[in-house]
């Protein structure tokens, strides 16, 4: 932000306002890698994602990328929907808030050039991909173990995942694994990313990699097989 000020004061000051607008609309890819680095906590540094809960960025094209980060921002929901996004509208919106137009096209010619989305189509197909890395995640996980850890979580999410227990906790009922074991890994790294993470990232901050997993597995089968006759 500060370094873009300065730019914009040298700009002004050397009367050359006007024309540099032109060339931000097709973006400037080495200010879009800087302006990636609060990205990539969710997205990864190489634009791999997470799997579950987080997208990869990779083979996204420049103006289809411009165009989602433009409806996140302005909360165009219906459009995310329209390219198959918006499941987490809410935790992806937020860190789009406060893009200006330069900021977009920068951030799109990075990831576009960066993470091969020049031959990309539209994307926004990358949720379609995770199942399939989830049941082997599951099969390695020790579903015990994991719902004697849970005892610590059921005090805010309540003992069936049903959520709003204390500090407005979330449901976890219905996630799938792989999404899970993602947001806990986020939030031990201590990424903010709802109103109320700082009452959820000390929860997550000492979870070694196979309690997180195990977690994951428990949770993902709150609500079926055995106890699927409470609903
Ligand atoms: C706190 C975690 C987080 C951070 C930080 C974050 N994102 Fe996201 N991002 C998400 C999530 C979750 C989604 C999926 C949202 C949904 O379901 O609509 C997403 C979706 C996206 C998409 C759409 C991906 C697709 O499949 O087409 C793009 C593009 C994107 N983010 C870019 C960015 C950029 C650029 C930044 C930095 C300015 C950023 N994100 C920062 C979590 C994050
Ligand atoms: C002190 C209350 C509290 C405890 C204990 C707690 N959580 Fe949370 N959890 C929250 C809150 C609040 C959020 C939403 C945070 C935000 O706004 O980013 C959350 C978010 C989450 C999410 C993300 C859900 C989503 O769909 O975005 C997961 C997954 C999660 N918690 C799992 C756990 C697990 C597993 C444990 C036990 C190891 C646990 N939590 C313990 C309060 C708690």
């Amino acid at each position: 932000m500060k370094q873009m000020r300065r730019s914009l004061i040298a700009l002004a000051a050397s009367g050359a306002l006007a024309a540099p607008m032109l060339a931000h609309a097709v973006g400037d890819v080495a200010a879009g890698k800087e302006k990636y680095a609060s990205c990539a906590a969710c997205h990864g540094a190489d634009g791999g994602g997470q799997g579950g809960a987080f997208p990869k960025l990779t083979g996204l094209d420049q103006e289809g990328t411009a165009k989602k980060l433009a409806a996140y921002r302005d909360g165009d929901q219906d459009y995310l929907k329209s390219v198959g996004l918006g499941d987490r509208y809410g935790t992806m919106a937020p860190n789009a808030s406060n893009l200006s137009d330069e900021d977009i096209d920068d951030l799109a010619a990075y990831i576009a050039d960066e993470f091969g989305g020049s031959a990309g189509g539209e994307g926004g197909d990358q949720a379609a991909a995770e199942p399939a890395a989830e049941s082997g995640a599951i099969a390695k996980a020790d579903v015990e173990r994991g719902q004697a850890l849970y005892s610590s979580c059921a005090i805010c999410h309540g003992e069936q995942g049903e959520g709003g227990h204390l500090m407005n906790a979330p449901k976890l009922k219905g996630l799938p694994a792989s999404q899970v074991a993602s947001l806990l890994k986020v939030y031990r790294k201590g990424t903010e990313m709802g109103q109320y993470s700082y009452a959820m990232i000390p929860q997550a901050t000492h979870l070694s990699d196979a309690d997180i997993n195990n977690l994951a597995a428990y949770v993902a089968t709150i609500g079926k097989d055995e106890v699927v006759e409470q609903e």
